[in-house]
């Protein structure tokens, strides 16, 4: 099914790295957006705290550095005081804030979804018409937000391949966890494992940097949340010797989802540098397997169906062949829902 590629010309390389850059700079937020978003959780807690004693933080794309101007607000509340809550009582605080937040003339179809494995508040942001959602207690969330966002600092390659996979995703409607298919999330860790086990790597594997000390533990809903996040280049040996482009990074991840990664053997982990099996794992009844890098029990690709996973290789493959093959115009427009 996989056609052989043509030889990649200079002229071509050059193309491809221009449409991502262009993806970047047409996706991405700026300061200013960013700061808004600070400012509207800012209000959000000040009202919130009529009634509760809660701290909201923001995380998800608004904070990991893979954010899009019009990504949702993904909103965590703690209590103070308040270590952990359990699921009775989250559900509770969960329907009490829904009619708090209705008293807000600021949102507007305010939601509670209770029956979700994580439960929300959903609401929309009129000014803004940005899109929200509020979830207690979601501490491994904001852990593994810090951690992509420390990935994201590390090499600008990393921030911009991320964006072109999220765009593509959205593009071959292939994005959205919700109608069935993989999260923003699981795309974003299938770009940095990628970007780990390129020759030479482009990033190192965080949760593996501990200077020869034993592994420090940082424990978080049982799980170990530790990884080094103060990299500088002298703290990695393979610092700087990955000279590839965006548009051939981009490339090399379409081909080597299609025609290298062994789906079936493998799961696509970054946590660890060496090749984890779907075996070891007893992940072998799916086809598409991604580890979360702290909740080592959740495989993001476990929600999908046959029909949903073969769509998706589908777009790999596809992806491939468009990517890359020289063109001569270059298709001006996105879609109108990418607009
Ligand atoms: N998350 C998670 N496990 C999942 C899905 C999401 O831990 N199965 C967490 C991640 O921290 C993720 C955040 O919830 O970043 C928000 O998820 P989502 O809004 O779906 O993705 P974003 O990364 O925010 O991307 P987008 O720009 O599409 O909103
Ligand atoms: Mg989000």
């Amino acid at each position: 099914e996989l056609h052989p590629l043509p030889p990649l010309t200079s002229d071509f390389l050059y193309v491809l790295d221009r449409v991502c850059e262009q993806c970047y700079r047409d996706f991405a937020p700026d300061e200013l957006e960013l700061s808004i978003r600070e400012l509207i959780l800012q209000q959000l807690e000040t009202f919130v705290r009529r009634q509760f004693a809660g701290k909201l933080q923001l995380f998800g794309s608004s904070k990991n550095g893979f954010g899009f101007k019009k990504s949702d607000l993904d909103i965590c509340m703690v209590l103070e005081g308040q270590e952990s809550i359990d699921d009775v009582d989250c559900i509770k605080i969960i329907e009490s804030l829904a009619r708090c937040l209705k008293k807000n003339p600021g949102l507007r179809n305010i939601l509670p979804i209770t029956t979700a494995k994580v439960p929300i508040v959903k609401f929309y942001h009129i000014s803004t018409s940005l899109e929200g959602d509020i979830s207690l207690y979601n501490t491994l969330a904001l852990h593994n937000t810090h951690l992509l966002a420390s990935y994201a600092a590390i090499d600008r390659r990393v921030k911009i391949l991320c964006y072109v996979m999220k765009v593509f995703a959205k593009m071959c409607d292939i994005g959205d966890a919700s109608r069935g298919s993989l999260s923003s999330y699981a795309y974003t860790l299938m770009v940095l494992f990628f970007l780990q086990q390129r020759n030479p790597p482009v990033i190192p594997v965080l949760q593996e940097i501990y200077f020869g000390r034993k592994k420090p533990e940082v424990l978080v809903d049982g799980w170990n949340v530790y990884f080094f996040d103060d990299l500088k280049p002298s703290h990695w040996p393979h610092h700087g010797k990955n000279t590839e482009s965006i548009g051939e990074l981009w490339l090399g991840l379409l081909r080597f989802y299609t025609e290298d990664f062994d789906f079936k053997e493998h799961v696509v982990s970054i946590r660890q540098q060496a090749r984890l099996t779907t075996f070891s794992k007893q992940w072998t009844s799916k086809y598409i397997v991604i580890e979360d890098p702290f909740d080592l029990n959740h495989n993001l690709g476990a929600g999908l169906s046959r029909k949903m996973t073969n769509f998706i290789m589908k777009a790999f493959i596809n992806g491939r062949t468009v990517f890359g093959t020289p063109f001569q115009v270059l298709p001006s427009i996105y879609p109108s829902h990418m607009e």
